[in-house]
């Protein structure tokens, strides 16, 4: 039997309002490409004029060193060299996680940040990847009918995550182009009290740094600011860290556990960073995220609710003897790094000659497109328009702005490290070859 959407007519036993609420996102322009890629997907040989999924921030450019580490070593990674494996694997359930992966993830946390914060295992707590951590930790902060201050344009999949099982609310701080999106202390403060003035309670303040749509780091400075208005306010501060990997070059992320290395007890309880491998490693299939908490409550806390959400023991072992093999995890990163850089000189080098400008960016596995030379007026139908357009006839899925809540008409975020050279070069002949008709079409 088919299974029919929740908008077709109403079935005659009724579900929880949770089940029923439209706060999961999932009918924004960001899921409908999806949509329209998955039901034809562009491949190189049997369908060249397919979609090219550009919307998906997955980093496949380095599975080969991946595959050839696992090949290596996968009777030692899933063994350990012992019989009795196994059965310990199986029957593993204990929520605060293998010791041995904590570790691990607690030394490769601190190696991506090129050894700049150390990280104690004791305070990580795992879960299934970043979305499932970014929604236990708002379980936590937030109650019902409360505010997350976010600054736009941020991660579509956010609506979700913190919105729609909480029945939290999210109050953008609303940032533009005038200063390269950066967050200032007055759209903080007005974010704020916007949300005052709607007779919200703010009770944190959520960043993603390497930023996810903007792909740049944010800047020491900006961090520092958001960590004094979080003191001043007495909220909570969450960093979303998980493109922490992408930085171009080691030193370009500063991430806030750096910051708190020289700030008091009272900043740091206010701190949680949120991690995951799905962007660093390109693992998002395996589910492994992590909450890493400065505030001794919250670690205790997040652990009881962890066990709705665990990474199998399986997996856990595996992760834990490649994570600490540091001089492949050395190898890993730079490599990684490299690679990265190199597919984002491609992507703005390639848009550039189609007369395309690109916020500057240094990390992620994407960028930040300005099409807004090709809207007739400055508005979201004609942003949306475009989106359409780009879609159906150039048969390119990008993201509109509108669906990271971007309060300027004509940005994009185009996805670079899900697929190969030879598909991104298709992928930017497909945009030049658009960009011209309409430009000549908009002179005629
Ligand atoms: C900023 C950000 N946070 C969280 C996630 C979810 O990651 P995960 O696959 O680890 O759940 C994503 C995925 O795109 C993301 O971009």
């Amino acid at each position: 039997m088919a299974i029919k959407s929740l908008e077709q007519p109403a079935a005659a036993v009724s579900l929880s309002r949770i089940a029923v609420s439209d706060t999961h996102g999932e009918d924004s322009p960001y899921f409908a490409g999806w949509k329209a890629y998955d039901e034809n997907p562009y491949h190189e040989s049997s369908n060249p004029s397919g979609v090219i999924q550009m919307g998906l921030a997955e980093n496949q450019v380095s599975f080969d060193l991946l595959e050839k580490y696992l090949e290596k070593n996968s009777s030692d990674a899933t063994s350990s060299g012992r019989a009795s494996s196994f059965k310990e694997n199986a029957l593993f359930q204990d929520y605060h996680g293998l010791l041995s992966f904590r570790k691990a993830m607690a030394s490769f946390m601190g190696q991506i940040r090129g050894g700049r914060a150390k990280f104690d295992p004791e305070r990580i707590v795992i879960t299934a990847g970043a979305t499932a951590a970014n929604e236990l930790l708002t379980f936590i902060l937030a109650d019902p009918g409360d505010a997350l201050l976010v600054p736009t344009p941020y991660y579509p999949g956010f609506d979700r995550d913190l919105r729609w099982r909480t029945g939290v609310n999210i109050v953008p701080i609303h940032c533009d182009s005038s200063n390269s999106f950066e967050i200032t202390p007055a759209a903080l403060e007005s974010a704020y009290e916007d949300a005052e003035s709607r007779g919200l309670r703010v009770r944190g303040v959520l960043i993603t740094n390497p930023s996810n749509p903007l792909g740049a780091t944010v800047k020491r400075a900006v961090l520092e600011q958001v960590l004094d208005f979080a003191s001043r306010r007495n909220i909570h501060l969450v960093s979303d860290e998980i493109y922490s990997g992408s930085a171009f070059s080691d030193g370009e992320f500063v991430s806030i556990a750096e910051i708190l290395e020289g700030r008091s007890d009272g900043e740091r309880e206010r701190c949680h960073i949120v991690y995951s491998l799905s962007k660093d490693l390109g693992l998002p299939g395996f589910r492994v995220g992590t909450i890493y908490s400065y505030n001794d409550a919250v670690v205790t806390t997040a652990r009881r609710m962890s066990s709705f959400t665990l990474i199998s023991s399986q997996t856990q072992q595996l992760l834990a003897s490649m994570l600490s093999d540091e001089e492949f995890t050395a190898a890993y990163i730079k490599t990684n790094r490299e690679r990265l850089r190199r597919r984002y000189g491609m992507i703005v080098e390639g848009l550039g000659r189609a007369g395309i400008e690109c916020l500057s960016g240094n990390a992620g596995l994407f960028c930040w497109m300005n099409l807004s030379p090709l809207l007739k007026e400055a508005s979201v139908e004609e942003e949306l328009g475009l989106w359409n357009c780009i879609l159906h006839q150039v048969r390119l899925n990008i993201s509109p702005g509108v669906s990271c809540h971007c309060r300027e008409p004509g940005w994009f975020r185009v996805c670079f490290a899900n697929m190969s050279e030879h598909t991104l070069q298709v992928a930017l002949a497909r945009i030049h070859h658009f960009v011209e008709t309409t430009r000549s079409a908009h002179h005629q």
